[in-house]
């Protein structure tokens, strides 16, 4: 790292870190927590002169960094910084059409094209590439729910990156072969810790606390004249392998192929060449469904589609449990309770709420598989391999409705 990255690198982690937690203070004691314009301005102006001044020597050092983890972690850099310029309200993409920031742009636009990612700081950064220091990782804040946050994602994205490794694996055994065992319940015990980790995300994060003074850091801003959407805790290839590899969604799918062009700048690049890789590969439910005729009543055969239906559960009720807990705790719950000039740029992909929710629901039930006649879910498919197999407990209930009173 240069000399000038690695001066940039230790203010982020601290001055910029103690400014950022200072302003949430001074926020969160607001009557109105929403209303942030003109208050704390003079750490305001402190943050965004400081934090020029290294991305102007950046700039003009025109180095994008030496190798690819120094680069990324420039952008990452000025990408929090942009992002921390968008929290507190010294830029709003809705009343500007190029970014105020013309330095922290160029910086951002030049290391973005030179690695093959979106320009702005991206869940990487933050999660599986936020390298700790002396036990201390990255944050905007020092707040402990931004690390609760942050900690708990990361260890949801390694979970659900181990699950798409280990269905991968079993790609090139083949869906018959007899060891294809240990890697579905590899699967199976990584889906578990993901649910697990939500568990634990439900029980402590403080709903105001994200929804105040966490999430508003991942709104989106502009980088010269483009908006760029925020960062959000899918923005990896692992969990778009799992719903091709289980065969749950499809890449030929209009909605999901779309889902996919969209999000391809926002991983790494080693994520991009998975995620296209696993494209090519045919899904396991298919290798299950064109054997299941003429071996069903073998042994391998009610063993391996048994172990593939019990991985299918789990990752329904994680899908089950990130939009019907997490989603609707801490972002529909207490977006309710705001008014329509307060609910503007809530969100971090940039999508009114209703419509963000809605595509959220649209994923939700294509990985429940849920029977919905609007929407191209495997509900059918999924039906005739559960009754393949002998003492399956056949379809789980519909996940995305809430159970029925008594039960
Ligand atoms: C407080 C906890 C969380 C909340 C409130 C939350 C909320 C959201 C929202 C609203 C989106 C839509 C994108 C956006 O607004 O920009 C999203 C996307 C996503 N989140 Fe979360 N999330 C949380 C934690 C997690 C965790 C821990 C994981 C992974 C283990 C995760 C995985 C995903 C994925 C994969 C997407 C992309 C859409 C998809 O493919 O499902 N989220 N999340």
């Amino acid at each position: 790292m240069s000399t000038r990255a690695e001066a940039f690198e230790s203010w982020i982690r601290k001055s910029f870190v103690a400014m950022n937690t200072e302003l949430e203070k001074l926020y969160f004691a607001l009557e109105d927590r929403t209303q942030i314009m003109g208050r704390g301005d003079p750490v305001k102006r402190q943050l965004q002169e400081e934090g020029h001044a290294f991305v102007a020597a950046l700039l003009a050092e025109g180095n994008t960094g030496d190798g690819f983890e120094s680069a990324f972690g420039v952008l990452g850099n000025v990408g929090m910084y942009l992002a921390a310029l968008r929290r507190h309200e010294l830029t709003n993409p809705a009343r500007e059409e190029r970014s105020p920031f013309p330095e922290a742009s160029s910086l951002a636009l030049h290391v973005g094209a030179s690695l093959g990612v979106a320009p702005r700081f991206a869940t990487s950064h933050l999660a599986t590439h936020n390298r700790a220091r002396a036990g201390l990782r990255k944050s905007f804040t020092s707040l402990p729910d931004e690390f609760l946050f942050i900690d708990e994602n990361t260890r949801g994205i390694l979970a659900l990156q181990l699950a798409a490794d280990a269905l991968t694996a079993i790609v090139h055994l083949g869906v018959s072969s007899p060891v294809a065992d240990v890697m579905f319940a590899a699967a199976k015990r990584s889906l578990e810790d993901v649910i697990r980790f939500n568990d634990r995300l439900m029980e402590r994060l403080d709903v105001e606390r994200f929804f105040y003074c966490v999430r508003p850091y991942y709104k989106p801003y502009r980088v010269g004249r483009q908006e760029y959407r925020g960062a959000n805790a899918g923005d990896f290839s692992g969990i778009n392998e799992l719903d091709l590899l289980l065969g749950l969604c499809r890449a030929n799918d209009p909605y999901y192929a779309q889902l996919l062009v969209d999000k391809m700048l926002f991983m790494l690049p080693a994520d991009q060449a998975r995620l296209r890789e696993c494209m090519t590969h045919k899904s396991l439910l298919d290798e299950l469904l064109e054997l299941s005729g003429e071996h069903t009543h073998t042994d391998w055969f009610q063993r391996n589609a048994g172990a593939y239906l019990e991985v299918c559960d789990l990752f329904g009720r994680y899908a089950a449990q990130h939009q019907n807990s997490l989603v609707k705790r801490f972002i529909e719950e207490p977006s309710a309770r705001l008014g329509a000039q307060e609910l503007q740029g809530i969100t971090a992909s940039g999508p009114p709420l209703p419509v963000l929710l809605r595509s959220l629901e649209v994923l939700r039930d294509m990985r429940i598989a849920a029977n919905r006649r609007d929407i191209t879910t495997r509900f059918e498919d999924l039906r005739r391999l559960r009754n393949t197999i002998a003492g399956h407990p056949g379809r789980i209930p519909d996940a995305s409705r809430p159970p029925a009173a008594g039960r």
